[in-house]
C-alpha cells in the first residue's frame, strides 16, 4: 500500500572536489531536488597531494552551497582513507548520486557503482550532465588555468581566483 513515509531520504554526492566546479554544483542541486538531504562527501587520500588542501576544498563547496541557498538541505563533510560505502553507512544514506558526462565517465563510474552495490547494497543514481557543462571537469579547468586560459563561469569566482593564484603565481 502506498503511504507517506516518515523516513528521511538522504543521498551522498561523493568526489575529490579538487576543486568544485559548476558541474558538481549542478548535480548537488539536482540531487537536493530529488532527496530530503544531501551530503557532499569530499573524499581524500592524505598520502596524495592535491591542488587544494581538504580544508580549502570544503570551504569552496560550503560557500558555493550557501550562495546557492542550499545550506539547509546540504551538508559538506570530508573523509580520509574511507570507502564510500562506509561514508554512506555513517551518514545514514542508502543512495549515491553522481553526474555523468561522456562514455569515458560511464566506463570509470560503472565498476565503482557495481562494487559499491556488491559491498553494501548501496545504489548509485546517475544524472545526465547538464549539456552546457559537458566539458567541465576539475582536471580540465586546472589545465586551462595553468596555461593562462579563463575559466569564468565554469567554477565559482572564488575558486577561479584561487586557481590563478595557486597555479600561476600572482600574475
Ligand atoms: O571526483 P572523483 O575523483 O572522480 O571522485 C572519485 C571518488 C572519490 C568518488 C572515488 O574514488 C571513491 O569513491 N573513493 C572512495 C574509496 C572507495 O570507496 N573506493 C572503492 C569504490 S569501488
Amino acid at each position: 500500500m502506498l503511504g507517506v513515509s516518515e523516513r528521511v531520504r538522504r543521498a551522498v554526492c561523493p568526489g575529490s572536489y579538487d576543486p568544485v566546479t559548476h558541474g558538481h554544483l549542478d548535480v548537488v542541486a539536482r540531487a537536493a531536488a530529488l532527496y530530503d538531504e544531501v551530503v557532499v562527501a569530499v573524499l581524500h587520500n592524505p598520502a596524495k597531494q592535491g591542488t587544494f588542501t581538504v580544508e580549502e576544498r570544503l570551504a569552496f563547496v560550503e560557500s558555493a552551497v550557501a550562495d546557492a541557498g542550499m545550506s539547509d538541505q546540504v551538508r559538506v563533510l570530508s573523509f580520509a582513507d574511507t570507502l564510500l560505502v562506509d561514508v554512506c553507512r555513517d551518514v545514514g544514506a542508502d543512495v549515491v548520486v553522481k553526474g555523468f558526462r561522456s562514455g569515458t565517465d560511464v566506463a570509470y563510474e560503472l565498476p565503482m557503482a557495481l562494487m559499491n552495490r556488491h559491498l553494501s547494497g548501496v545504489e548509485t543514481v546517475f544524472l545526465p550532465g547538464e549539456p552546457s557543462l559537458e566539458h567541465v571537469s576539475s582536471s580540465l579547468v586546472k589545465e586551462v588555468v595553468r596555461y593562462g586560459g579563463d575559466v569564468s563561469g565554469l567554477v565559482p569566482d572564488e575558486v577561479r581566483d584561487a586557481l590563478v593564484t595557486r597555479l600561476r603565481g600572482d600574475h
